[in-house]
């Protein structure tokens, strides 16, 4: 499978460096908006692929099959069409961007329409299997509580605040770098709107904690993660970038496990 990384920092600099140790994936293409980020990737590597300066030289390239944006939301609102467009698959980081329903069902469109495939890692949350599995009857509530070091939000508080408390699309709105996964888990899930978000500013902690609750047909489910963050970039939770790299992997995979 021929690749090509959109965004060469903490997450598209660790998926590289996995992939680059991995049969059957050639990396073969970087692109970052800042040249330098994806000229020092590349001579980590020993694939060697080629650093673009502009996005038209991924999307003209017949042999790349999958894009993976690991950069912005505006890099998912610039260029996530125009990849598909282009006949190649997706991997998408920054879920965000999916608080326009336009862009997504968009983006959904096209990809149905050329048969190709939109991933969305689950991030650094847990519960999305059963989320997906409670979907295929009633869900009643679905709740994320996200608790942070005020520094991960950038944020200057001395006692544990909350900072937010509603939608899930506000709150996504609010604090696009910290809560991609409130987004991962509407989607999977009863949506934006109905998804509920609470974010907390929390000096005592220095883990990126989730708390997700979910009440359905099926019973109910309570689940924490206490992340460690990424040394490179706090508000990166490392289980995010595993994850990242664990869909790749799964896609080759014959037997796929979970939801
Ligand atoms: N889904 C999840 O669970 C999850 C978890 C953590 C981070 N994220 C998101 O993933 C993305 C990457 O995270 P990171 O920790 O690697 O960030 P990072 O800041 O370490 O790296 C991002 C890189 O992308 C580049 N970039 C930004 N905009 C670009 C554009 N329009 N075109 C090309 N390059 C661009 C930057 O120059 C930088 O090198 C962010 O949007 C982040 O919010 C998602």
């Amino acid at each position: 499978m021929n690749l090509a990384i959109i965004g060469c920092g903490n997450i598209g600099g660790a998926i590289a460096r996995a992939i680059d140790k991995e049969q059957g994936f050639n990396l073969v293409a970087l692109f970052d908006i800042d040249p330098e980020r994806a000229a020092a990737l590349e001579r980590e590597l020993k694939s060697k692929p080629v650093v673009i300066s502009r996005i038209e030289d991924i999307l003209k390239d017949k042999d790349i099959d999958l894009v993976v944006e690991s950069a912005s939301q505006d890099a998912v609102r610039h260029y996530g069409i125009k990849i598909l467009e282009s006949g190649k698959n997706l991997m998408i980081m920054s879920v965000g961007a999916f608080t326009e329903d336009i862009l997504f069902e968009r983006m959904k469109r096209i990809a149905e329409e050329k048969n190709l495939k939109v991933y969305i890692p689950s991030g650094a949350i847990l519960g999305v299997d059963g989320l997906k599995s409670a979907n295929m009857a009633k869900i009643n509530s679905v709740m994320l509580t996200t608790r942070k070091n005020p520094k991960s939000l950038d944020v200057d508080v001395d006692k544990e605040t909350i900072l937010y408390e509603g939608t899930a699309r506000e709150g996504v709105r609010k604090y696009p770098k910290n809560v991609n996964v409130a987004s991962t888990l509407s989607l999977a899930g009863i949506g934006l709107d109905k998804t509920k978000l609470k974010i907390i500013a929390d000096p005592s902690v220095d883990k990126n904690i989730h708390e997700i609750k979910v009440r359905g047909d099926f019973g109910e489910f309570n689940v924490k993660v206490e992340n460690l963050s990424c040394p490179e970039n706090p508000k990166t939770s490392y289980l995010a970038v595993l994850s990242a790299i664990a869909t790749l992997k799964g896609i080759k995979e014959a037997v796929q496990i979970g939801t």
